[in-house]
């Protein structure tokens, strides 16, 4: 799968059907293979977060992402998550293309967010830069990165 429709990238809803799939794809991606889940705090911590989804045909969550907002103009990316099996078919791109059209159009010209070390690269491609030094977060190598639109 190299593209998607328009249709199938769109705002979801926290505590939805939607935000429960997309729960679940985060577990199997960010946390599983470190040995770790989410806690009920996560989710309550997490409830005026903006969230973006890419849903297959039947409804399968195939991509999602969310938006804390730090400041009037600004937003901390959080929990970005492709399904394994559409992994480096473009969908990442095409998420954050979408990200930061919303972004724009809602007054924010700033996001920023902590990179896992493996996914670096992906992010200079998009014109993310790294800001600091490595730091540890769930056990794993991060960096700060940040992009002004
Ligand atoms: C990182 C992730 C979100 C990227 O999404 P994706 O759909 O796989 O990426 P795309 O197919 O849109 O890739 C866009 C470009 O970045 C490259 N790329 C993708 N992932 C990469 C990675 N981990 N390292 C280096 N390059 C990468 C692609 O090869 C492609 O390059 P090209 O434009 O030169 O062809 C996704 O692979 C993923 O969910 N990974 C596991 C979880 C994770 O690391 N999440 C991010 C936490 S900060």
């Amino acid at each position: 799968m190299s593209s998607l429709s328009e249709k199938n990238k769109r705002f979801y809803s926290w505590n939805s059907a939607e935000y429960w799939k997309a729960v679940e794809l985060r577990r199997i991606v960010l946390r599983f293979p470190l040995g770790k889940n989410y806690v009920q705090e996560d989710f309550d911590a997490e409830e005026n977060e903006l969230f973006f989804g890419c849903f297959s045909d039947h409804e399968h969550c195939l991509s999602s992402i969310s938006a804390k907002k730090l400041d009037a103009t600004t937003w901390k990316m959080r929990q970005f998550v492709v399904h394994p099996s559409f992994q480096k078919c473009g969908i990442g791109k095409e998420m954050v293309t979408f990200y930061e059209f919303e972004a724009r159009t809602k007054g924010i010209n700033k996001i920023e967010f902590h990179a896992r070390k493996t996914a670096v690269k992906f992010y200079q491609k998009l014109g993310y830069h790294l800001e600091g030094e490595e730091f540890l977060e769930v056990g794993i190598p991060h960096f700060k990165m940040k992009k002004t639109l």
